[in-house]
């Protein structure tokens, strides 16, 4: 194997550190502590996962946790009045709605009802739109935030670079590409229908992978240097162990980690740092809502590593 690893459960626990730190002075200086909401509701085993990871690195980092585990049998009127509330309570900064809703519930209308600066998944359409034009201050969806400070961090500057998305979900694809439009490199959005997928990939510096296919990126399809981000957290069959399951990446690591300048492995790239961007927002959204200076990142990871 010849790519640098791109470590991101070191980088993620560098990022809470550092999020722990300004949590601290935060607190100093001006009383505050933040705090985030999750709201889940159903049984959903992977959601209830989540959200015990979320609840927990939210109290490591300092900050409040507000956990509501609701059952299916919940309305959507229930709902609302519930964002309605997080909405107005001075504690919680941050509001989350774990997805996706049992069948029966409109998450479009629950996302579009938290408030616009305490949406810390990014997911509200104005949120979306700050991030497509530039105006305002958007809160940024996670995962393509920590995709970002890693690629930033390996690469420094990544203006005039060649990049490809590799799917178009609003969760990751799209706002992905819009970040990396606005940090000025040359992107392109590539998804099931496109031809000649192969050719288009071939020209990337940059490869952001996020379309839930196990391993369909090959290593002959990378350009030699390159630095690839595997979102993808897929389980399939273990090869060599009958009924147990293996998770493994969009990109085929071990072929493409031969050609590539550097890699994120599957698990422990990506998928730590979604809960570490998650605390980020939470942190930045009660910043803005408190008028103080918000945290500078990449900043922070340094710091946290002694740099
Ligand atoms: N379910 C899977 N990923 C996510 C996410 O990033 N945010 C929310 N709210 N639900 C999810």
């Amino acid at each position: 194997m010849t790519a640098t690893l791109l470590d991101g459960k070191a980088f993620a626990a560098a990022l809470r550190k550092g999020l722990s730190s300004f949590v601290d002075q935060l607190k100093q200086d001006h009383g505050l502590k933040p705090g985030l909401a999750v709201v889940l509701v159903g049984e959903d085993p992977a959601s209830q996962v989540y959200v015990r990871n979320k609840h927990q690195s939210t109290i490591e980092a300092g900050m409040a946790s507000f956990e509501y585990r609701l059952p299916d049998t919940t309305s959507q009127s229930e709902l609302e009045a519930l964002i309605d509330e997080l909405n107005e309570r001075s504690d919680v900064n941050g509001i989350l709605v774990q997805l996706p809703l049992p069948d029966g519930l409109d998450d479009r209308a629950l996302i579009e009802r938290i408030r616009v600066d305490k949406d810390v998944d990014g997911f509200h359409v104005e949120n979306v739109g700050m991030l497509a034009t530039g105006v305002g201050k958007p809160l940024v969806p996670c995962t393509p935030l920590g995709s970002l400070l890693i690629l930033q961090d390996h690469l420094g500057n990544l203006s005039g670079k060649n990049a490809v998305v590799l799917g178009r979900s609003n969760i990751v694809g799209k706002p992905m590409a819009q970040l990396l439009l606005s940090e000025n490199a040359t992107v392109e959005i590539c998804h099931s229908r496109t031809q000649d997928l192969a050719d288009h990939v071939r020209r990337a510096d940059i490869l952001v992978a996020a379309v839930g296919r196990p391993e369909m990126v090959p290593g002959d399809w990378i350009k030699p240097g390159a630095t690839v981000i595997d979102v993808g957290i897929n389980r399939i069959p273990h090869p060599e162990k009958p009924g147990k399951f293996k998770l493994v990446g969009d990109v085929h690591t071990a072929s493409c980690a031969e050609v590539a300048g550097a890699i994120t492995p599957v698990p422990g790239g990506i998928g730590p740092m979604t809960i570490a961007c998650l605390l980020a927002n939470t942190l930045t959204a009660t910043c803005r809502q408190h008028g103080l200076a918000e945290p500078d990142l990449l900043a922070l990871v340094r710091q946290a590593r002694g740099e």
